[in-house]
């Protein structure tokens, strides 16, 4: 049996590219024989001062996506980070092994620290996350492309760790889909779909109504080839398309090529918009039937769970230290 972790941040509305990239692995997961805990990791999005008054609901709302997303309840935690301390405590114990040219190293941090203000939790944002992923011992963590780095560090932490004080903590594995892991802007596809895109058109949002939909790939930037083919370089607006078409149909690049080969860009951007909204449409029904109450006491029923592993991870981890 495995144990599975994974997070996402609750700025933003959920994504496209959070639901193909991340959150439906996590469903496929939940149906197998695995542990998993889902986090909403409040702590991270405080790296951009989140106005407090929306906090609250933005968790919520998160929420109601995961679980109207079809996580199996039976043998899933979700739950919110900052009521479990054990993440901060241990996310303390392992910045000790890590090194601050690796943290400056990051992606991330070199694309979002000026941005954010250059403070300090920008830089460190990793290192909490390693703590997420080893608080549990997890083994799996299912992520899109934008996190590898910072997974590769965990391993690199859990090496220097376990070599000086044990083996306390497995080699954490990420788990992935063969597409659907790097959805781009459908305005700027040069650029990955984010929450927060400045272009709100490239973006595709868990709620948006299917006239919304359709009009943002009609509008969706593509080349003026009109051939229907992968290829991520120098046809990334087409490649883009096909790799949404194939992650919700479950064919290859090549298949969806070839089942479309004599279609214009215009007829394939309104299949690929009719794909994506009949993949949607119940996750949002579903959303719209949930209460908050609901939310409320599905966290309240995990939470004793999640703390109790927390705290045994913990304890072991304490007693490996001598503290
Ligand atoms: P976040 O909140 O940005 O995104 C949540 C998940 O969605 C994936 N994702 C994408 N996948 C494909 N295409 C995209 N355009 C796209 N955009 C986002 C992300 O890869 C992620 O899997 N640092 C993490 C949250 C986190 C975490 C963790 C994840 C904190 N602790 C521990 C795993 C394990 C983040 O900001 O994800």
């Amino acid at each position: 049996m495995k144990t599975v972790f994974s997070g996402i941040q609750p700025t933003g509305k959920v994504h496209l590219g959070n639901l193909l990239g991340a959150i439906n692995n996590w469903v496929e997961l939940s149906n197998e024989e695995n542990k998993n805990y889902f986090c909403v990791v409040d702590l991270h999005s405080l790296t951009t001062h989140p106005d407090p008054e929306t906090m609250e609901e933005n968790i919520f709302e998160t929420i109601k996506v995961l679980v109207a997303s079809g996580i199996n309840l039976k043998n899933s935690n979700i739950y919110i980070q900052s009521n479990v301390s054990e993440h901060v405590q241990l996310s303390w114990i392992l910045s000790n092994f890590c090194q601050i040219g690796e943290l400056q190293r990051m992606t991330q941090f070199k694309e979002k620290a000026d941005q954010l203000g250059n403070h300090a939790g920008i830089l460190t944002y990793p290192i909490l996350m390693a703590a997420d992923i080893l608080i549990h011992k997890a083994n799996q963590v299912p992520v899109g492309d934008d996190q590898t780095q910072h997974l590769e560090l965990t391993r690199n932490i859990v090496e220097r760790f376990n070599n000086t004080y044990g083996e306390i903590f497995p080699l954490p594995e990420r788990k992935t889909g063969k597409v659907g892991a790097r959805l781009m802007s459908l305005r700027h596809p040069e650029n990955k779909m984010s929450k927060s895109n400045d272009d709100l058109n490239g973006t595709i949002y868990f709620d948006d109504s299917k006239d919304e939909i359709i009009k943002k790939f009609k509008s969706s930037v593509t080349d003026s080839d009109d051939v229907i083919k992968f290829d991520a370089d120098s046809k990334k607006g087409i490649s883009n398309l096909i790799d949404i078409y194939s992650s919700l149909n479950d064919l290859s690049h090549h298949e969806v090529e070839n089942k479309f080969e004599n279609l214009k860009y215009g007829e394939f951007k309104i299949e690929v918009g009719e794909s994506v909204v009949s993949y949607l449409e119940p996750i949002r029904e579903k959303y719209n039937s949930m209460s908050n109450g609901d939310i409320a006491s599905l966290i309240k029923n995990n939470l004793e769970e999640v703390k109790d592993s927390a705290k045994k991870t913990m304890d072991e981890i304490n007693s490996a230290l001598g503290i």
